[in-house]
């Protein structure tokens, strides 16, 4: 029978969802799940029979089991598992393919007999497709059906590769990628192209009997595509909807990947607040947008018929808390990025002293600093801040080969008509090109080729940066190993990305930090990046006096903007600086027209860049402030 929700808070969810702080704390619960089920029917003489999911959400749950193999002897020589998919066409030796991470992930690092792994054959004639997927079917069943399921969650809301419109009772078969599930592989791949359009998966059927079902998301990311599965009405538009008709199953969530949802969104919706400052002016914010009514024109009525009326009580009258609320994102307003000399600073983002700060931008990429806060970025130097740029990595990835070349020739040609020697250049040139005529789609290139795309993305930068207005020993390239590490090892150490971090920050001892916050970065880049920078500035923090006087402001990437009652500094830009940033991320030639890396937004980033901007100042006039062109926008990290 199904099970009913009693909890008021959770009044919307349909199906029991539990929420964790960090994925790492979630995947560990999720491993000891599956550690238990394996020592019960070990107990009992049984094989623990599991289905495994791919991709990145599990990999640290997996982490985990291997870590209990080796540290507490876990075995799995009584495990038989099963994977929910493959891709189709696939060769299982390939790097892309799901027998790959499997083995990369687990299998190679556990003592299962190899012949208890099943995993979905991509190396299949079409005509026998159907034969393998009623066998695995069927094998499921003899070994008396799953134990447990574990599932990731694909923007499409698909659970394996059921993509919108499969239906409920669906079983093992070969399917079609939606499109979003293509782009969103396409950079295990080098390029949506090159991802296989089909896929054996498991059906919902086959998942529905599992006896039981733990679905795991984190990061923002996936946090819409979640609401819609635990809150929306059963659809086959979601597929992972139907799982709300299960009563053996949990989704395990992390908090970004659960704040869509009514109790973390909006609570006050749906339980009793405590009204703290940070509360209050996220539910005003939300009732003006709601009621598309700037914060002065709220009234007690609105107040009350929207779940806020204990607020109104506690706090108001309304008009009070919305004066408040006005003031407090009034004063995020500031054209002043560094502190406005000799003013009050009482009500500002930034202190006024020292009138002149040093200031440290982090770019985890080559352009993050323009596109992202180049307004920003222009304004610190022309108000006179001493401001120093750093490119934590060198984008290598993100240029095309055919650049390569081009920049080659240009060289060849250049060191020929000063007469000098250019034999060596011709040599690597020809190197090159033969490379790249073979080149697999996701190959790695060689180290010389990454050094020249390196090479072409560092001289853009100095460009952008320059005409940013900084001189030559203020741009810095970090060059931090663990970029180039990560193609080869999934886990590189940060520790010299950390001590590299720490000694520039001990060298400049700046006033300011500005780092990318961009915790739903689908490549991972940026987190790590901003994570090395918190842990150099923490690490310092314990031996240095300087850093009391440091502020960490975060900037946001091409991928998405803060919610406005997060920005606690926003920048205007007018008409002018919007040009002048848009000028600044035209020197980034090798990004333009057609970035290697669009992600999910096939726009140029300097469209995106503007746009964004853009939108956070409709948003701020739409609550009834000033009409500002454009605005950057940045939190404050507490370290
Ligand atoms: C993988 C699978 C997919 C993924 C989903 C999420 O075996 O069946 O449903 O679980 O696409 O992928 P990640 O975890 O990479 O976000």
């Amino acid at each position: 029978m199904k099970r009913l929700n009693l909890l008021e808070e959770t009044r919307y969810e349909k199906l029991p969802v539990k929420v964790f702080k960090s994925d790492t704390e979630a995947s560990v619960k999720v491993a000891k799940r599956i550690a238990e089920i394996i020592d019960h029917k070990n107990q009992k003489g049984e094989k623990a029979i599991l289905g495994l999911a791919t991709g990145k959400t599990p990999v640290i749950v997996y982490e985990e089991l291997v870590r209990m193999h080796k540290d507490e002897g876990l075995s799995f020589k009584n495990v038989i598992t099963f994977n929910l998919d493959e891709y189709y066409p696939m060769e299982p030796s390939s790097k892309q393919s799901y027998v790959t991470f499997m083995n990369e992930n687990l299998f190679d690092h556990i003592d299962i007999p190899k012949e208890n792994i099943n995993i979905p054959d991509g190396n299949l004639k079409q005509e026998e497709i159907q034969q393998f997927c009623i066998d695995y079917e069927k094998k499921i069943e003899e070994l008396g059906g799953l134990d447990i399921q574990i599932l990731g969650i694909g923007r499409t809301g698909h659970i394996g590769f059921n993509e919108p419109g499969s239906a409920p009772n669906s079983g093992t078969r070969l399917v079609t990628l939606d499109d979003l599930t293509r782009r969103d592989a396409s950079r295990d791949f080098g390029g949506k192209q090159n991802v296989p359009t089909k896929a054996i998966t498991m059906g919902v059927g086959t998942i529905f009997k599992a006896n039981e079902i733990v679905l795991m998301a984190w990061s923002k990311n996936k946090a819409p595509i979640i609401q819609k599965a635990v809150e929306g009405d059963i659809s086959s538009d979601v597929p992972a909807t139907y799982l709300q008709l299960s009563d053996h199953v949990e989704f395990i969530l992390d908090e970004d990947a659960a704040s869509e949802l009514t109790r973390f969104k909006t609570p006050w919706l749906v339980k009793d607040c405590h009204w703290d400052a940070a509360m209050i002016k996220k539910a005003v914010i939300w009732l003006s947008n709601t009621l598309n009514k700037p914060i002065l024109k709220l009234t007690d009525e609105d107040y009350n018929s929207h779940g806020m009326a204990q607020l109104a009580v506690e706090k108001g009258p309304a008009y009070n808390i919305n004066i408040d609320i006005f003031n407090r994102i009034q004063h995020t307003i500031t054209g002043w990025p560094g502190g406005k000399p000799n003013a009050d600073d009482s009500q500002r983002p930034e202190r006024a002293k020292p009138a002149q700060k040093r200031s440290v931008i982090f770019s985890p990429h080559p352009d993050d600093d323009v596109i992202s806060m180049g307004g920003t970025f222009i304004r610190l130097v022309d108000q006179g801040h001493e401001v120093h740029v750093a490119y934590q990595t060198s984008g290598n990835t993100a240029v095309h080969d055919d650049d390569v070349l081009r920049y080659l020739e240009f060289s060849i040609d250049f060191v020929k008509s000063i007469g000098n020697g250019y034999e060596k250049l011709q040599k690597s040139y020809d190197m090159m090109r033969d490379f790249f005529k073979d080149k697999k789609p996701n190959q790695p290139d060689l180290e010389e080729i990454r050094n020249v795309k390196a090479f072409i993305r560092k001289s853009e930068a100095t460009a952008a940066a320059r005409y940013a207005g900084l001189r030559d020993d203020q741009i810095i390239f970090m060059d931090l190993p663990f970029y180039d590490a990560k193609k080869t090892e999934p886990y590189p150490s940060m520790e010299p990305d950390i001590e590299r971090t720490l000694r520039l920050l001990k060298d400049i001892k700046p006033h300011q930090v500005f780092a990318a916050g961009d915790f739903a970065d689908p490549h991972g880049t940026h987190i790590v990046c901003f994570r090395i920078v918190l842990e150099a500035l923490k690490r310092l923090k314990k031996t240095e006096s300087w850093i009391d006087d440091c502020w960490f402001w975060l900037y946001r990437g091409a991928w998405h903007e803060f919610e406005t009652h997060e920005i606690e500094m926003a920048v205007p830009l007018s008409p002018q600086e919007v040009e002048r940033k848009r000028n600044a991320i035209f020197k980034h030639q090798s990004q333009k027209d057609r970035p290697v890396f669009p992600g999910d937004d096939e726009r140029g980033f300097w469209i995106r860049a503007e746009e964004r901007n853009r939108e956070t100042a409709e948003k701020y006039h739409s609550l009834g402030l000033a009409n500002y062109e454009a605005m950057e926008a940045f939190i404050r990290w507490r370290y």
